[in-house]
């Protein structure tokens, strides 16, 4: 298949094997980065340096080192990022995803994306392996805070608490991963029937390291994503098209007597579809 170009619907190609082995899955993980996130119109991480940002490098700002030297620098930048996503909505291929929580019998949806779309979107099952970027919390003891003052001097607020600086709750470079997240993908992954990466250059661990798993432990792989990437080599299946259209082409591939499937939201199903 030649890669779609970007805004233009085309139709995308199902092979009938993938759409059974969807259909028929009994345990289904997702596994979604950057680009799940890109029709939506959110800036990559990298993109996201524009403006008053351009003359900084995004590895200088999203470690703890950066937080430690410049920490109102830091605090600035997601405040920005934290706006920008207020204002955007989940696209078509998050509300696929949410379309096959509901007729998956176990479904699991590991995101690196802090943008919360998923979320919002509707899926229940989710683990976000790097954090979300609306929430905050204190820097010494990690307590979530809902509401602060911003300082009138030149440092990021601080924690209502015990008074530490409050930072976004993003796993920064350097930091580790949320452990109980990690280890339910990685449970999940090494359990599944299939799984379906999506939007992600799946370059990243441990994040990256989820695909590895579900493939040794026999799943049937499907990448999404308009690219070639690392993973390609060992998917069994690529869509090489933008997940706006490819995801929900899947899930109405695999249901295809569902007239809400990939399309708009269907009923819920009786046990609520949530985490399994
Ligand atoms: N649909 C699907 N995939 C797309 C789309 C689209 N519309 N547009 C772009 N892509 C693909 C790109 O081809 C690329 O492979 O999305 C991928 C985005 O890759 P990255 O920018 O590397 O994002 P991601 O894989 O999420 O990065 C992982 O690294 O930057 C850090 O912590 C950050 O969580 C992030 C992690």
């Amino acid at each position: 298949m030649s890669p779609s170009s970007p805004g233009v619907a085309q139709p995308i190609a199902i092979a009938a094997s993938l759409a059974e082995a969807l259909a028929s899955a009994q345990r289904v993980v997702a596994m979604t980065g950057a680009g799940v996130s890109a029709e939506s119109g959110i800036p990559t991480f990298r993109d996201a340096l524009t403006g008053l940002w351009a003359r900084y490098d995004p590895l200088a700002l999203a470690t703890p080192s950066a937080f430690a030297r410049q920490p109102k620098v830091v605090w600035d930048w997601y405040a920005m990022r934290r706006d920008a996503i207020r204002d955007v909505q989940p696209n078509d291929g998050h509300r696929a995803l949410v379309d096959l929580e509901r007729r998956a019998p176990a479904f699991l949806l590991a995101t690196q994306n802090v943008d919360g779309l998923h979320g919002r979107a509707g899926t229940r099952a989710l683990v976000e392996l790097h954090g979300n970027l609306a929430r905050v919390r204190c820097s010494r003891e990690n307590r979530v805070v809902e509401r602060w003052d911003e300082p009138l001097d030149d440092l990021p607020p601080r924690c209502p608490h015990c008074g530490a600086f409050l930072r976004p709750d993003v796993v920064w470079f350097d930091e580790p991963l949320p452990a109980r997240a990690l280890a339910l993908a990685e449970d999940e992954a090494s359990r599944c029937d299939l799984m379906i990466v999506a939007g992600t250059s799946a370059e990243v661990h441990p994040a990256a390291s989820l695909p590895l798993i579900a493939k040794a432990a026999g799943a049937r792989l499907v990448e999404v994503n308009p690219r070639e990437t690392a993973l390609t080599p060992l998917a069994d299946d690529v869509l090489r098209a933008a997940s706006g259209l490819a995801l929900p082409a899947l899930v109405r591939a695999a249901w295809p007597h569902d007239l809400h499937a990939g399309g708009s939201a269907p009923p819920a199903r009786a046990d609520g579809g949530g985490a399994k």
